[in-house]
């Protein structure tokens, strides 16, 4: 124990679940901790033993530490943690994912690592899970093959979204695609500053060597089904919102948050299963902080490599934008702040799909389906056989909510049938 000495700012639950990963971390040790919420910050120090503080410069002047980490929404740009940390003479500043809301923001914490030359590590710690380790064992006996086919599933892009990329980058070697082409969604979740918005994302991307990526961030994900353990649709299962399946010329490699990862390469007459633990990459990651700075061994999760995985969802989003497959350099991928507005706008003004107009109508999912099977709701299908989506606008007309009531208290009344 003992060794660098960890600021930690934020006490909310993802600010306490840190400090406590940071005790089980060789070499690394919390001593303050700080939080404007004077409820929360009391609780934290009730736990944790170390000094609080309510002003972040404050904690920076008095404990000057080696590692400062700031554990706050993205709704708060990040950037802004960068210059006191440096001046305070902290060796490296930990964040939380995702980098940024807006292209913009997440330029300016690049130009602030820049400026201030203090590493930035962001805190996307599955790259320090045993299923990586073996995954680079695998490709350095070339087990695999060529990798051609890659399929990643999990919820909504400000959330699991970025974990999700980043692991996509980490099996592929960390270059930015090549060619994008996608579709967005998710106006529902536009109350929520600290969502990237649009939140849905269903796209395609063509990385060096030709691999193809299906990346799916949304409410109705598919995820892996067809290896042992592994469950059914990601859909719909608490807590399991994340999977990957990767796809060689002579192997299969999955990995599925709270299910099992493993693989099965040419001569196996079984895959190799084992459980996949989260609890074990925090401590990792941490403890790798300290390796990083003594031994100059880099960490897995430096702020580069986040930016790689944030401009590709952008670069989606750009392409939904556009109706069209964007191809690289991933430069010229990006939105501009404008673009993303305007993207903004399109999503909410267009189609809504059934959990989106549930949430705007306040009534449950199934009732938004049977109003569209009464015909009170005119829904779509872009093919067939797809989920419904619903204009936007249609939802306001007053006789919906009547429908709905009606169905509500029991009524087997129909459209035109009163
Ligand atoms: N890496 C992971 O596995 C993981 C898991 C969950 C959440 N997260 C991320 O962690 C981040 C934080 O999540 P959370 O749920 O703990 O957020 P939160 O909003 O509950 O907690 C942040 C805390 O920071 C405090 N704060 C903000 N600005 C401050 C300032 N200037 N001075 C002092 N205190 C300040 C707030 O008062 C709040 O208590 C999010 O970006 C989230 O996406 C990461």
């Amino acid at each position: 124990m003992g060794g660098y000495r960890v600021a930690i700012l934020g006490a909310g639950q993802q600010g306490m679940a840190h400090a406590r990963a940071y005790r089980d971390s060789a070499n690394m040790a919390v001593v303050a901790l700080c939080d404007l919420d004077r409820d929360r910050l009391d609780a934290g120090l009730r736990e944790l033993d170390v000094r609080g503080y309510a002003d972040f410069g404050e904690m920076l002047a008095r404990e000057q530490p080696d590692v400062v980490h700031a554990v706050t929404v993205p709704s708060i740009p990040r950037a802004q943690w960068v210059q006191p940390a440096a001046r305070a003479g902290a060796k490296v500043l930990v964040i939380e994912k995702p980098i940024a809301l807006r292209p913009k923001e997440a330029a300016e914490l690049a130009a602030a690592q820049e400026t201030t030359g203090l590493p930035i590590i962001v805190n996307h710690q599955r790259r320090y899970l045993p299923f990586l380790d073996r995954w680079e064992e695998l490709q350095a006996g070339d087990a695999l093959g060529d990798i051609h086919f890659v399929r990643a599933a999990t919820d909504g892009v400000s959330d699991m979204a970025t974990h999700l990329m980043d692991l996509v980058l980490a099996v592929l070697g960390d270059q930015p695609p090549v060619a994008v082409w996608a579709t967005a969604g998710g106006a529902c979740e536009y109350h929520d500053p600290t969502r990237l918005c649009p939140d849905n994302l269903l796209a395609t991307y063509t990385f060096p060597g030709g691999v193809r990526v299906l990346f799916e961030a949304g409410t109705t994900p598919l995820g892996t089904s067809d290896f042992p353990g592994t469950g059914g649709r990601l859909a719909g299962v608490p807590g399991s919102v994340m999977s990957l399946d990767v796809w060689g010329t002579r192997g299969r490699c999955w990995w599925r948050e709270r299910g099992s990862w493993g693989y099965q390469t040419e001569g196996m007459a079984q895959p190799h299963i084992e459980q996949t633990s989260l609890g074990q990459a925090m401590p990792r990651s941490f403890q790798s902080i300290a390796e990083w700075l003594e031994r100059g061994t880099p960490h897995r999760c430096r702020l580069d490599l986040a930016q790689v995985g944030f401009q590709a969802l952008i670069a989606g989003y750009r392409s939904a934008l556009y109706g069209r497959r964007l191809e690289a350099p991933i430069d010229s991928l990006e939105l501009t702040d404008a673009e993303w507005e305007a993207l903004r706008e399109q999503v909410a003004h267009g189609w809504l799909d059934v959990r989106e107009a549930a949430a705007e109508l306040a009534v449950s999912e199934a009732m938004v389906c049977q109003l569209i099977e009464r015909g009170q709701l005119q829904g779509h299908q872009p093919v067939p056989y797809v989920p419904w989506v619903v204009r936007q606008e249609t939802l306001a007309a007053p006789a919906l909510r009547a429908a709905a009531q009606a169905i509500e208290a029991g009524s087997p009344a129909r459209n035109g049938s009163g």
